[in-house]
């Protein structure tokens, strides 16, 4: 089964094609990402109006060029998947709308996918991990730890009070005078800093739950920063491996009491999984490493390109979905909020989608795609 997705929710103009095969291995054929931060960098973060703008002068060549990597022609994929939320309402309509319009015209099952269902549904594709699992999802716009029992089957254990971590690191890049994103320049300048110097809290931890908290930390390395102000460079990466060593220290405490909520509610996870931008950071994956060793299971982070926002992701969830015969009609509508735990699950007797026969398909090409 072969699956068209698009991702247009934050700056990340995204399309890809993406192969499902029987045996729920999967495959990428294409996968083209048009990252905005050039059209963000001077405002020091994303302008819902200015990404919006960007999606819709580039979505459309980005996906016939996404079909003309992958060898692929709009007869020869199975659905439509776009990401119709949780994300910047502009953006999510861009691409929603473009993956109706290609789903009417083609003739094609159309699949809104949750984000977040995407992000918690990567591993899958590139490690073929088994239910259930436990996600860590880290981003600019999310904090998560989230019980993976199936398609369309998430509980929720743990979220963020207030500030995403990704957040959390680019305003702290923003404060420091570092660029945007912030997190990838905050663990470069953290590589030459004394985390010892400054003394931050530690918010959340020790509470028997697994939520987040934020906001204090990053209100605690700005007075401490008001403190020496004006600061010099290496004044700027003691604060940044400051910041770094509390958010990992915070992380740890924080999963680690997840993964236990885990083991009590579902038995053993299958595997730890880390996803979203966050991920990338080397002093977070060393921590949940440890973690996953520590409570007896294995660490799966995907490749780098795929934990932040892409378009297979869209378009993988899509068919891990269809195979299951969960589509949507043409009315579904964008969506600003949307938690994973009102995603649709599917029904006890769900009808399993069959791929019409090569032969068939290519028959129905010709009039398709003249
Ligand atoms: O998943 P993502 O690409 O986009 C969404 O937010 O959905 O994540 C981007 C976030 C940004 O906040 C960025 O600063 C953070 O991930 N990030 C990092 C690193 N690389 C990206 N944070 C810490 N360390 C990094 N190396
Ligand atoms: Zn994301």
């Amino acid at each position: 089964m072969i699956v068209l997705g698009i991702e247009t929710t934050c700056d990340e103009t995204a399309a890809a094609v993406v192969e499902r095969q029987a045996n729920g291995r999967g495959r990428i054929l294409s996968n083209l990402v048009l990252s905005q931060i050039a059209d963000h960098k001077a405002f020091g973060g994303v302008v819902p109006e200015i990404a919006a703008r960007a999606h819709v002068e580039m979505l459309d060549v980005l996906i016939s060029r996404a079909m003309h990597e992958a060898e692929r022609g709009f007869h020869q994929i199975h659905g439509v998947a776009a990401a119709a939320g949780p994300g910047l309402i502009g953006g999510v309509i861009v691409g929603l709308t473009t993956a109706k319009a290609i789903a009417l015209v083609r003739e094609k099952p159309l699949i809104a996918v949750n984000h977040l269902e995407a992000h918690a549904l990567t591993a899958r594709l590139t490690d073929h991990v088994p239910f259930p699992y436990c996600l860590f999802l880290a981003s600019g716009g999310h904090t998560q730890i989230v019980a993976v029992r199936g398609v369309g089957d998430y509980v929720r254990l743990g979220t963020t009070l207030d500030d995403a971590i990704g957040e959390a690191f680019d305003k702290t890049a923003k404060l420091l005078g570092l660029g945007y994103p912030g997190g990838p320049q905050v663990e470069k300048e953290a590589k030459f800093g004394d985390a010892g110097r400054f003394s931050l809290p530690r918010p959340m931890a020790g509470r028997v739950d697994c939520d987040f908290s934020l906001s204090g930390l990053k209100t605690a390395l700005r007075l401490e920063a008001e403190k020496i102000a004006p600061l010099t460079d290496e004044d700027v990466c003691d604060l940044c491996a400051a910041f770094q060593q509390a958010v990992v220290d915070v992380v740890a405490d924080r999963l680690r009491q997840g993964l236990r909520m885990f083991r009590d509610t579902f038995g053993m996870p299958s595997s730890l999984v880390a996803a979203g931008g966050v991920a990338a950071n080397e002093a977070i994956r060393k921590i949940l490493h440890r973690l996953a060793f520590e409570s007896g299971t294995v660490l799966v982070v995907p490749p780098a390109e795929l934990c932040t926002d892409n378009g297979a992701m869209i378009a993988w969830a899509g068919a891990e979905r269809l195979a299951l015969g969960l589509t949507d009609t043409l009315d579904v509508s964008p969506r600003a909020r949307w938690p994973l735990a009102e995603v649709t699950k599917p029904s006890r007797a769900a009808p399993t989608f069959v791929p019409p026969a090569p032969d068939l398909a290519e028959r129905n090409a010709g009039a398709a795609d003249a």
